[in-house]
């Protein structure tokens, strides 16, 4: 995820840019840059936040440009591969929120042709691409480019010697019109624009709009116009920033389904990570904290049923003081913010160790990146709320990644069932979709454990990490006690807690496990505690023994966590609100813990 601003009008646009770009800093804050139509196209970038690149800009005049904040997603985060990106003739400049699928192949084919490029990233493929369609007509060459690339994209640029224009385009990334007097701004989202106007116009899914500072008008990619009404927003900028949501949790809940997505462009045709594994060990070790770690168990589900390898789970605080075994291990180390103190010194001790190590990380050029041979990257996006909730089930999509890349290597998935693998994974958006679009039915069951002193979730194989991770996040933001359990462990100690006052969150899909959990339910239900289930939709069975029951898409039992972590999340979520405790800055806790 990252901003974009642009500006066309009668002032000057740098202060406006810039503005714009801190309403922006929190969709990305590792480089930041602007590129300005004057005499000629300026352009100017760094890494850092806004105030960086505000301290060390040198006077640019021009009333049209464009500004971009970065999180990145391909290359490190540097100067290099901040935006805007220029073409060979330093003519157009270009911006970019989103991941080009294709960008390798149409690199080569490019730097074939005699195209010469300055960073690593996916975009700058597209000022390349735009230059060589380029004929004395932005949109047109735009329109020409975006036809070759895939993935998903808002995108905006100028060109030095089209000096009242911006063109922009957006395909599955925000992207909106603001319309003031004699000037006109295209951004991200709406908290960018709040300072200068809240009259707006929102452009969708394969449309090009071509920017004034008179007027904007909008295309389909294929150049047939398109009307738009323009909508008058009554937010304010911290509503704004948060999408019109009430908390950030609840924002990156809802973002999922793009956040799995995004995680997933690109991924699927590279099962092998570019080479870079091999079959060489014969044990994995998952090492992660708090709800990676949650990640981290679910993962030795995965990888052991793609393949064989056997799999064991550890804490990073744990591992490093862990006596040395002598077993060819694969290390696999998990952390959203790639800054964990106690997963980072464990990737340091496996290295000392002799062991091979990848990490999973949404943040590109953390700490954990440098410490590992090889870093797979999620693309969640920043995540505000302390609770992690996009980083977590993106964590998920890159372990089945992983995971059928271990199988390839092992020899011991298919090609049939790698492809039923694949399609299943690019189902998920969906089904998470038609669990959020089920929320106001969530929100209702968890308005009966409002008043819970303790909460159990339960859940049996692959299901019993998703509960344990319900209950983490339950108590992160609520604040009652939570615990989860293998449900088939109930009846060795906790069911003499249970009471009517102590609600129970089943996981029962309707897997190998299922017959057990419904007996596990019984049980539950015999004491007096109200069991709200979590299951297949249509799933009678359940509905007869519950005394509640949230229904999930039928899927795959190995992706099942993937919905129900969905619903999960949401339990806590309103049950903390309601509660009106602070979600997205639980007390006492940190985004990112560099203390051991
Ligand atoms: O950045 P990491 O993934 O390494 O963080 C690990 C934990 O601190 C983190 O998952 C924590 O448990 C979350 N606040 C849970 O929502």
């Amino acid at each position: 995820m990252c901003g974009i601003v642009g500006y066309v009008g009668e002032n000057e646009a740098v202060p406006i840019l810039l503005r714009a770009l801190k309403r922006l800093e929190y969709r990305g804050y590792d480089s930041a840059g602007l590129a300005v139509v004057g005499n000629e196209l300026s352009c100017f970038k760094d890494k850092g936040m806004i105030d960086n690149l505000q301290g060390s800009l040198p006077p640019i005049k021009g009333k049209v440009g464009l500004g971009h904040t970065r999180w990145a997603t391909h290359g490190k985060p540097s100067k290099e591969n901040a935006h805007p990106f220029l073409d060979c003739e330093e003519k157009i400049a270009v911006i970019h929120n989103g991941i080009i699928e294709n960008h390798m192949e149409l690199r080569k084919q490019l730097i074939d042709e005699g195209h010469t490029f300055t960073s690593e990233t996916d975009t700058e493929v597209l000022a390349h691409l735009i230059e060589k369609h380029y004929n004395g007509n932005l949109e047109k060459a735009v329109l020409k480019s975006l036809k070759l690339i895939c993935g998903s994209y808002a995108i905006a640029c100028v060109h030095g010697d089209e000096k009242d224009n911006i063109i922009a385009a957006r395909n599955e990334s925000p992207l909106v019109v603001g319309i003031g007097n004699s000037e006109n701004f295209i951004a991200s989202d709406v908290a960018a624009l709040l300072d200068y106007t809240n009259k707006v116009a929102y452009v969708m899914d394969n449309e090009v709009v071509r920017l004034t500072k008179e007027e904007f008008s909008i295309t389909t990619i294929d150049g047939e116009p398109v009307s738009r009404e323009v909508e008058q927003v009554n937010w304010t900028v911290e509503d704004a920033e948060k999408g019109g949501y009430e908390h950030y949790m609840l924002k990156e809940i809802f973002e999922q389904p793009i956040a799995v997505h995004n995680s997933l462009l690109g991924r699927i045709p590279d099962l092998t990570l570019n080479g870079f594994l091999d079959g060489r060990f014969n044990t994995i070790k998952i090492i992660a904290c708090g709800t990676s770690y949650h990640a981290g168990l679910i993962g030795k589900y995965i990888f052991e049923n793609f393949s064989k390898v056997p799999v064991v789970v550890e804490m990073g605080s744990e591992y490093r003081y862990s006596e040395p075994t002598y077993e060819n291990t694969l290390i696999v180390l998990i952390t959203q913010s790639g800054e964990t103190a106690d997963t980072v010194a464990a990737a340091r001790e496996a290295k000392r160790r002799g062991s091979m190590t990848i990490a999973i990380t949404n943040v590109v050029g953390s700490s954990i990146t440098r410490e590992v041979d090889y870093t797979f990257y999620t693309r969640a996006g920043p995540e505000i709320g302390v609770a992690a909730t996009k980083t977590f089930t993106t964590q998920l999509i890159a372990l089945y990644i992983l995971g059928i890349a271990l199988g390839l290597i092992k020899g011991t998935l298919k090609y049939d069932r790698i492809r039923e693998l694949t399609s299943t994974l690019r189902k998920l958006p969906r089904y998470m979709q038609s669990v959020l679009d089920d929320s106001e039915n969530i929100e209702k069951c968890a308005m009966t454990m409002t008043d819970a002193t303790d909460v159990f979730y339960i859940g049996r194989n692959i299901n019993y990490p998703t509960a344990l991770e319900g209950a983490l996040k339950f108590k992160e933001i609520s604040y009652i006690h939570a615990e989860g359990y293998p449900a088939g462990e109930l009846k060795h100690g906790p069911l003499a807690l249970l009471t009517p006052q102590t609600p129970v969150v089943a996981i029962a899909p309707r897997d190998h496990t299922y017959e057990k959990m419904l007996g596990n339910i019984s049980e539950v239900s015999a004491r007096g505690s109200p069991v709200i289930a979590i299951g297949f939709q249509d799933d009678t069975e359940l509905s007869k023994l519950a005394d509640q029951v949230i229904f999930i898409p039928e899927v795959p039992a190995l992706f099942s966590p993937v919905p129900i972590t969905v619903v999960v999340q949401l339990l806590a979520y309103y049950v903390a609100r309601e509660r009106k405790c602070s979600i997205d800055r639980p007390r006492h806790l940190a985004k990112s813990v560099t203390v051991e």
